[in-house]
């Protein structure tokens, strides 16, 4: 096992280990390969504006782009498969910029720690005697990290989505909204389907193509926007912001901060399939918690965005 690396060396460790698991796809991300941007519409429902000042938030409507994805490295996995899903959002803001939200169809991580993640991925190694990775070894890492336990096991019997617009997705982490009175306040995200939600039952999705849920979202675009609300739970003292293999309780004052249209797939794909969606990309009004997986993301990310973007 990796002893603890700095944090300069971690980001590598991490991708390189990824790759060791995986294998390699040239040009590709490094997790979530294979995925689809849009172009949509956020309208802001306005209640958010007492409570942070991102200017996204506030009043006015804002274009956007999102990406949905597969969460696997290998960009060739079919759709039909039991997988964590991407929806990432880039904001455009008025006056320039953008701010990010990343998000997945699951509501908390395997990790509280990029370390523990490393441990994770190295846990998983395959066994080089059976091939197979050695059930034991997750086992003693979640043993020893049991709050992975509700994650790894959500993750392990998650229903594939029937359409990408037909799931919940959540940011995981912890944010922290800042007001016009000063006041940071700790949130927690989602997008839920306006659609409601459907996913496919057992023995399902076998006539599917491998790229089924793109092509049941340009369907559905046909006809009309695919839209999401993005809730946000408001979180009280002592609730965790550290760690985002932990939630909230369910009865923590939610706000409905806007709602989200998605309208057509981006004129230019491969444009967009090259930026990085960067949950700790973030605008004046919204701040990162104290979760170190949140602080790690953005260098990880830059690892894979230099990798791909060379060709690797
Ligand atoms: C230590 C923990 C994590 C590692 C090592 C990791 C790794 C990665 C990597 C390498 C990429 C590709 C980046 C690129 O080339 O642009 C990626 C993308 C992504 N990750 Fe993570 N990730 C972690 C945590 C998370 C968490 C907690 C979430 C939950 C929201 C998440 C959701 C996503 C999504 C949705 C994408 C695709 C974004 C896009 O469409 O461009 N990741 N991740």
């Amino acid at each position: 096992m990796t002893s603890e690396l700095p944090a300069s060396q971690l980001s590598s460790s991490i991708v390189d280990e990824i790759e060791q698991l995986k294998g390699t796809f040239p040009g590709y991300r490094r997790a979530h390969a294979r995925g689809v941007c849009y172009d949509a519409t956020f309208v802001p429902s306005g209640v958010a504006a007492d409570l942070t000042t991102a200017a996204h938030l506030g009043n006015e409507p804002v274009a956007a782009t999102v990406r949905f994805s597969h969460t696997d490295t290998d960009p060739h996995l079919p759709d039909a498969d039991r997988a964590v899903r991407g929806f990432a959002t880039k904001f455009h803001l008025p006056g320039g910029g953008t701010t990010d939200l990343v998000t997945i169809n699951l509501d908390r991580f395997i990790a509280s720690t990029p370390e523990d993640f490393l441990h994770l991925l190295e846990a998983a190694e395959p066994d080089p005697a059976t091939g197979a990775p050695d059930l034991a070894k997750v086992q003693a890492h979640v043993a020893a990290h049991p709050s992975a336990g509700p994650a790894l096991a959500a993750a392990a019997k998650l229903p594939t989505p029937r359409s990408y617009g037909t799931t919940t997705y959540w940011a995981v982490h912890a944010f922290l909204w800042r007001g016009a009175d000063g006041v940071a306040r700790p949130v927690r995200y989602r997008w839920e389907p306006v659609a409601g939600e459907a996913v496919l039952g057992e023995g399902e999705g076998a006539d599917w193509s491998a790229t089924q849920l793109t092509e049941e979202l340009a369907q559905r675009l046909g006809e009309g926007p695919v839209e999401f609300t993005l809730k946000v739970q408001l979180g009280e003292p002592g609730d965790p912001t550290h760690d985002s293999t932990l939630v909230w309780p369910a009865e923590r004052t939610e706000v409905t901060a806007g709602r989200l249209s998605i309208t057509a797939e981006v004129a230019d794909q491969e444009h967009w399939a090259a930026q990085v969606f960067d949950p700790t990309q973030l605008t004046p009004g919204i701040e990162l918690s104290d979760d170190p997986v949140l602080a790690a993301r953005s260098a990880i990310y830059a690892v894979s965005y230099d990798r791909r973007s060379h060709g690797r």
